[in-house]
């Protein structure tokens, strides 16, 4: 929804300037695990327009709030999406990645409603907070597990890209509490909502798509479908920094700094438990 008289927003990075055909493509195509979730990962980026509308309503009245959202936040989201994707469709060129999109993004779609937004626009900023420090954690994790030098060229941009967006969305939440003035129990409480919701729903809806199109013989096999999640799963478990994960959370709570090193541990763990069980 960007005016034609506006200039546009130059991206910090283009897919299309990265050269893929330094991937060694065979060596890259035998990480099953890794295609798994990078075509999770592709296809809820690629499903972030759907939250640009509600969200625009929610943050009606709000020029600065709406005109990022639009201008820079959208069209990064969506590069992470294409981005992926390129990079899936040339390792992995047999995955039919359209047609799965397309059965995920017509389930993931009923999923994107006003309901799952929080009751104030502070609060929801705390929760847009949480997703950011999920994506940034995970493209960071992914990025500490591959020893391909493209995807890790990729997932660092991608990793940029989510800080940047935490950074401007945790400036609107300041803005905002400066209005609605909630205390410590209250973002407390969006913080964990959000952190419950990103373990359930997304991840599991667009896995479920991914295995369908991928393994097509087996859509019915749960315990297949289980067995592969829990890999996945250990996948980012094992390479994920649960302390920068933990800093951007804690930081919205703005706690004094003599508790911070109390409750940072037994934080880090329990995230380590709920994001990626
Ligand atoms: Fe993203
Ligand atoms: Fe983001």
């Amino acid at each position: 929804m960007c005016n034609d008289n506006e200039p546009r927003h130059v991206m910090p990075w283009r897919i299309e300037d990265i050269d893929l055909s330094r991937i060694d493509r065979q060596r890259a195509a035998a990480n099953e695990d890794l295609m798994l979730l990078l075509a999770a990962s592709s296809f809820i980026e690629s499903g972030s327009d759907l939250y640009t509308s509600n969200l625009n309503v929610f943050f009606n009245g709000d020029p600065e709030v709406s005109e990022w959202l639009n201008r820079e936040w959208e069209p990064e989201e969506l590069q992470h999406g294409r981005a992926l994707k390129t990079y899936i469709q040339y390792v992995w060129p047999e995955f039919d990645w359209e047609a799965a999109f397309q059965t995920f993004i017509e389930e993931y779609s009923k999923t994107c409603s006003f309901e799952e937004f929080e009751k104030t626009r502070a609060l929801e900023m705390v929760a847009r907070c949480v997703v950011e420090t999920g994506t940034a954690t995970l493209y960071r994790a992914i990025g500490e597990y591959s020893d391909e030098p493209v995807l890790k060229e990729i997932t660092d941009n991608i990793r940029s890209d989510e800080v940047r967006h935490y950074k401007h969305f945790f400036r609107y939440f300041k803005k905002y509490n400066q209005i609605e003035g909630h205390g410590r129990l209250a973002v407390l409480g969006a913080l964990m909502r959000r952190v419950m919701e990103i373990k359930n729903e997304d991840s599991e809806i667009a896995l479920r798509h991914v295995y369908a199109g991928r393994y097509p013989d087996r859509v019915r096999d749960e315990a297949y479908s289980r067995e592969l999640t829990a890999r996945v799963n250990r996948l980012v478990r094992h390479n994920l920094s649960a302390d920068m994960c933990v800093k951007m959370l804690l930081k919205p709570l703005n706690l004094p700094a003599k508790i911070r090193p109390g409750v940072h541990y037994p934080l880090a763990k329990i995230t380590q438990h709920v994001f990626f069980r």
